[in-house]
């Protein structure tokens, strides 16, 4: 399952070597597991939003992180990595094949504890989930982002952050919608949509930032009244 996006950069070539250069203390064990993925090109963060995410989740220490797209369970370590292991994580992935190699993979850590593993469909897992989560991390189907959304406004936590992650599809999602491929059409619509909702509600504050194939960045804004 590659993602051919990770090869588009939307930033200077040199730019991004630079940043996919850079150390992140990770454990040797995570390290590998990046590694790993990266050359079966399996499709985990890239390394740039590896930096950006250890960084947050070291800063704002959530207790409670909710993850749409587990795959081989390497950011769900990050994220308790990142945190000193003061995070539970709660990760949702529908294909088997990756999430066993995710449950392997948090077992040779001994993160297993404080990972929690949802199995199946997230249109219908979201639904049934109570509870806030300060970081809401979305990293599966782009083209269901936009149904994911209220879900995911419901479940995060008043002061929490919501990371959307792959919104730009190699930069192609500015383009008219006659210029792109078939195949891709329903998914440049749907993010182009998502883009729109987010940008367009003033109880939101929304960022891009042009790490990966670009990380949506979503608080909420205090309205005084
Ligand atoms: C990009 S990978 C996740 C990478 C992972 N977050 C990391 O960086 O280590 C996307 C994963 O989302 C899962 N996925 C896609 N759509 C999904 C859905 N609707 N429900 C559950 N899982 C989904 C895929 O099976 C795949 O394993």
């Amino acid at each position: 399952m590659r993602n051919e996006m990770m090869s588009r950069p939307v930033i200077n070539e040199k730019v991004l070597q630079y940043l996919r250069q850079q150390p992140v203390p990770l454990s040797p064990k995570l390290r590998g597991i990046e590694e790993f993925a990266n050359e079966k090109r399996i499709p985990i963060i890239p390394h740039e939003t590896v930096s950006y995410l250890y960084q947050l989740v070291n800063q704002l220490r959530p207790t409670k992180i909710l993850e749409v797209g587990t795959a081989i369970g390497f950011s769900a370590a990050l994220f308790v990595e990142a945190s000193q292991q003061q995070t539970r994580v709660t990760t949702i992935d529908r294909f088997e094949e990756m999430y066993q190699r995710a449950q392997t993979n948090w077992q040779s850590l001994g993160y297993q504890s404080q990972i929690q593993l949802l199995t199946g469909d997230a249109a219908d897992i979201l639904p049934m989930l109570t509870g806030q989560y300060e970081l809401i991390f979305l990293d599966a189907a782009k083209a269901q982002y936009i149904n994911f959304l209220p879900e995911a406004l419901r479940l995060l936590a008043p002061e929490g952050v919501l990371l959307i992650d792959d919104v730009l599809q190699g930069g192609t999602i500015f383009e008219p919608i006659e210029s792109i491929r078939h195949r891709d059409k329903g998914i440049h619509r749907h993010l182009n949509q998502l883009l729109d909702t987010v940008y367009a509600d003033d109880e939101l504050l929304t960022t891009l930032l042009p790490l990966g194939d670009g990380l949506l960045k979503i608080t909420r804004r205090e309205i005084q009244k």
